[in-house]
């Protein structure tokens, strides 16, 4: 079998990424430089200050994605790059010097959706693992959750999406960073409300579940506003905030709602398997809520592969790759751009 050895190149929030695939699953090398550090003292991502440390990190960061892998440019068929939906500012960065180098060595150069990117994260494997995992079946249902988007894909085949539900409000992540901000937890909210959680009692406030029956979408900004209300009275009556409690019942409230609509979702529409996909992915409740059931096979990364990186626009890359899609070199950056 010949092997197509995809680079793949993320930069569309604050992670400078890069990474060596082969054949959209054998992960050679996966770095990542966070920012979240520089990002603290905001509270939040600082769009400006994200681009300006791309610039910075992005070529070491290819370097050493390519020295782990033990490669050189020249070992490389593609060059896939995250084309949107991101910052603008940052997503140029990556985009820039991915044309620069498909230019100077004469490579293919493919514009990839940041959010087809977590779903094909479910295909990679490091390349030391004895056995690959199997592959995803189709049907799928991808349930995808990250701190800008969530929604559910039914996917029928590689690259064949059909949105069947999306959030009308707040983004799952999104909605665990605005609270832990509302409790006084430190960004990025999603690890600090699970870590709070985890020494709390998850029944021990009763938020509102937002089902929105008949349809496939979500809504998070009801439960957010309760949580905020109950800590306005709180602190109105004086009384010292019970974190842990609050992020528990919060939590629990998420996931369910996460869970049992996929779970639907998936019944009704009959599929092989469920992927979820997305920074909220790596929440552990979640992931066990899905592990523990029997009825379909579910496919969640691991952890390192949940949040953004670049092992998963390289995967998304290939398959594009080997559809046919060869982008020009003046590809421009997509900062708003659905799935389907
Ligand atoms: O996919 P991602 O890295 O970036 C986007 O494409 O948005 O997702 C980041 C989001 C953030 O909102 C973060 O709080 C959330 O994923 N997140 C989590 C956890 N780890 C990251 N949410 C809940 N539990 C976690 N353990
Ligand atoms: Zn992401």
């Amino acid at each position: 079998m010949q092997i197509v050895r995809v680079l793949g190149i993320e930069s569309s929030c604050d992670e400078t990424a890069a990474s060596v695939v082969e054949n959209g699953r054998c992960m050679r090398s996966n770095v990542i430089a966070t920012q979240i550090d520089l990002h603290k003292q905001y509270g939040g991502v600082f769009p400006e200050v994200a681009s300006r440390q791309h610039i910075l990190s992005i070529y070491p960061v290819v370097e050493e994605a390519l020295q782990r892998a033990h490669m050189s440019l020249d070992n490389i068929d593609v060059i896939a790059v995250t084309r949107g939906p991101g910052l603008a500012g940052s997503l140029v960065v990556g985009m820039n010097t991915a044309k620069g180098m498909a230019f100077g060595k004469g490579l293919p150069l493919v514009g990839v959706n940041h959010l087809e990117g977590h779903i094909y994260s479910s295909w990679i494997y490091p390349a030391e693992t004895p056995q690959p995992p199997p592959e995803p079946e189709f049907p799928l249902l991808a349930l995808l959750v990250s701190g800008g988007h969530t929604e559910l894909n039914l996917i029928t085949d590689h690259l064949h999406y059909q949105r069947l539900g999306v959030t009308l409000d707040d983004a799952a992540g999104e909605a665990f960073d605005k609270v832990a901000r509302l409790v006084g937890l430190p960004y990025p909210g999603g690890p600090s409300v699970q870590k709070a959680a985890a020494e709390g009692n998850p029944t021990a406030f009763e938020f509102p579940r937002s089902r929105l029956d008949g349809t496939w979408n979500f809504s998070f900004s009801g439960l957010k506003t309760a949580v905020l209300r109950v800590v306005r009275k709180l602190q109105e009556e004086n009384k010292v905030l019970p974190v842990n409690d609050l992020a528990a019942s919060f939590q629990a409230c998420a996931v369910d709602v996460l869970f049992t609509k996929t779970m639907k979702a998936a019944r009704e529409y009959n599929v092989k398997a469920i992927v979820v996909a997305g920074g909220v992915s790596a929440n552990r409740a979640l992931r066990e809520a899905f592990t523990g059931q029997t009825e379909f096979p579910v496919h969640i990364p691991p952890l390192s592969l949940c949040t953004d990186n670049a092992a998963m626009i390289a995967a998304a890359g290939y398959y594009h790759f080997i559809n046919g899609q060869v982008d020009p070199l003046d590809l421009d950056v997509l900062p708003t751009w659905p799935l389907s």
